[in-house]
């Protein structure tokens, strides 16, 4: 049987906060990579505070979300994360979030398959029928991975981001769980 959380060249797994919060945390001090992820303001985090939010998130109980890290399945290197959250039950929808901290591995196919298994994880363990996620229009890397995963662009947030000085638009992605089907 195959096995649900491993792709081609990850495999999800649960975070250790004793093993990983010292590279976590140096991610944390990224900006590119913190301004690719959210709208917030980056934020540093100490490997203390990382260890603590690791922790944390690993000892989650809220039904709504489901996070894991990624691992090179040739040597165990920790790449980032990924998860489902704020799912809702009732309609089967959850939103998606990736991050690749380790920038020397972007671009080179470990992303779309990390989105691959987290799709085949949605769609077929937690049964959801729709998974979306936000990204901004100047994260073409991220959009490309996004519709080889199969996601189609469904809506755009025009100007919703200020950034040094500039407004920038925010896309809404999203796919089916029928179209998942279709072209798995
Ligand atoms: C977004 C992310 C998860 C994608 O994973 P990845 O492993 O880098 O992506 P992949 O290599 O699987 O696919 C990227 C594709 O975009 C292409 N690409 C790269 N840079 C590009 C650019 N500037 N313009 C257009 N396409 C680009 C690549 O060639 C590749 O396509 P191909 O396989 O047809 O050649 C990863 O880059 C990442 O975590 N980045 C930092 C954080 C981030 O952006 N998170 C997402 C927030 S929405």
């Amino acid at each position: 049987m195959v096995n649900l959380l491993h792709g081609q060249l990850v495999r999800l797994v649960a975070a250790n906060a004793d093993k990983d919060a010292e590279t976590m945390a140096r991610w944390s001090r990224d900006s590119e990579f913190g301004r690719l992820l959210d709208t917030d303001p980056i934020m540093p985090s100490s490997p203390a505070q990382s260890k603590e939010d690791i922790r944390k998130w690993m000892e989650n109980e809220d039904p709504t979300r489901f996070g894991f890290v990624m691992r090179a399945l040739t040597d165990d290197t920790l790449l980032g994360f990924v998860g489902i959250g704020n799912i809702s039950w009732t309609n089967g929808t959850g939103w998606a979030s990736i991050g690749i901290g380790a920038r020397e591995y972007w671009g080179k196919g470990y992303g779309t398959d990390a989105m691959r298994v987290l799709l085949r994880f949605a769609f077929t363990e937690l049964n959801l029928l729709r998974v979306a996620l936000n990204v901004f229009e100047y994260n073409p890397r991220a959009i490309k991975s996004y519709e080889k995963a199969g996601f189609k662009i469904e809506g755009c947030s025009r100007g919703v981001l200020n950034r040094d000085g500039k407004r920038y638009d925010a896309f809404e992605m999203g796919i089916l769980r029928d179209e998942w089907e279709r072209d798995a």
